[in-house]
């Protein structure tokens, strides 16, 4: 087995820290996401991953997260077999291993062009699956995919990432490209930015989150084409109860303190030319 040598910083790191989170999860005995591909491939990086001190915990949340992801996914593919799916910041994330496409879904991975390299050297070709490698604030990477089908953009643990007027753009180049579908994100709201400083997988990625959103209506107002249609915050995802007990109470008293329970959300809008 050939293994690879990673030296990524900042946030192309980070891509690490969600990859040993699935890999955990898939070690457990009730996973979540039971992505053992995940596991598989960080043995082939050599990488030193305990240096994220990940606890069983964050792993079960990291793979919580890309569950409903995979979810939100999988009922696009299911009232579209013939869209376009298109997978921001994908990482080293096997989502389309995972959601296993039919045939006709064309299937876009896009990440920063040394992240898609690795990406290659590591993972098999898939039918019908592209990667791009590019900066999603570059405004060239749309041209690349054909805007004729029902899209959904799925972008997890990447919005905060950005800044608010490249996420803005990023928002005007999707609905300008694309003629109807999804655009799916995690975000972290305000608070949730000024606590960074206490997630340590950030930290030993020497990484920064530089967005915060603190109204998830306000994008509405970004493009009349934009709608929200769906809120969830963290501390609402189903699975709560494979969280380890002290966990489980920890989220239970944010969902009673109303900045605290909003401060990790996933959403879901709707947009149309
Ligand atoms: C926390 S990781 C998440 C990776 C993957 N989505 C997952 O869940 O494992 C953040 C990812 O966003 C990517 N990223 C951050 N800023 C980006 C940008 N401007 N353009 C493309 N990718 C970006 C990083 O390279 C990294 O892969």
């Amino acid at each position: 087995m050939t293994t690879e040598k990673v030296a990524f910083t900042g946030a192309r790191q980070t891509l690490l820290a969600t990859l040993y989170g699935r890999a955990l999860d898939s070690r457990s005995d009730h996973p979540v996401l039971g992505d053992t591909m995940a596991e598989e491939t960080v043995r082939r990086i050599a990488y030193d991953f305990t240096r994220f001190h990940l606890s069983r915990g964050e792993a079960t949340g990291v793979a919580m997260r890309g569950r409903q992801f995979d979810e939100w996914t999988a009922q696009f593919l299911a009232a579209h077999p013939d869209a376009t799916v298109v997978h921001l910041g994908c990482g080293l994330d096997g989502r389309v291993f995972r959601v296993a496409p039919p045939a006709g879904v064309r299937w876009f991975d896009v990440d920063y062009p040394e992240v898609v390299e690795l990406r290659r050297r590591l993972y098999p070709e898939r039918a019908g699956c592209r990667l791009i490698g590019s900066s999603v604030t570059d405004p060239e990477w749309t041209a690349e995919i054909p805007g004729d089908r029902p899209t959904l953009v799925v972008a997890e643990g990447l919005t905060m990432y950005l800044t608010a007027p490249t996420m803005e753009a990023l928002v005007h180049r999707i609905i300008d490209r694309f003629p109807r579908g999804q655009f799916v994100f995690d975000a972290v709201s305000p608070l949730g930015i000024r606590a960074q400083r206490f997630n340590r997988a950030l930290r030993a990625a020497g990484a920064t989150l530089t967005w915060g959103l603190d109204d998830p209506r306000r994008l509405e107002s970004w493009d009349p084409r934009f709608t929200l249609l769906t809120e969830l915050a963290a501390v609402d995802l189903p699975w709560i109860d494979r969280l380890p007990p002290h966990y489980r109470i920890a989220c239970r008293i944010m969902k009673l303190i109303p900045p605290i329970r909003r401060m990790g959300l996933l959403l879901r809008y709707r947009f149309s030319r």
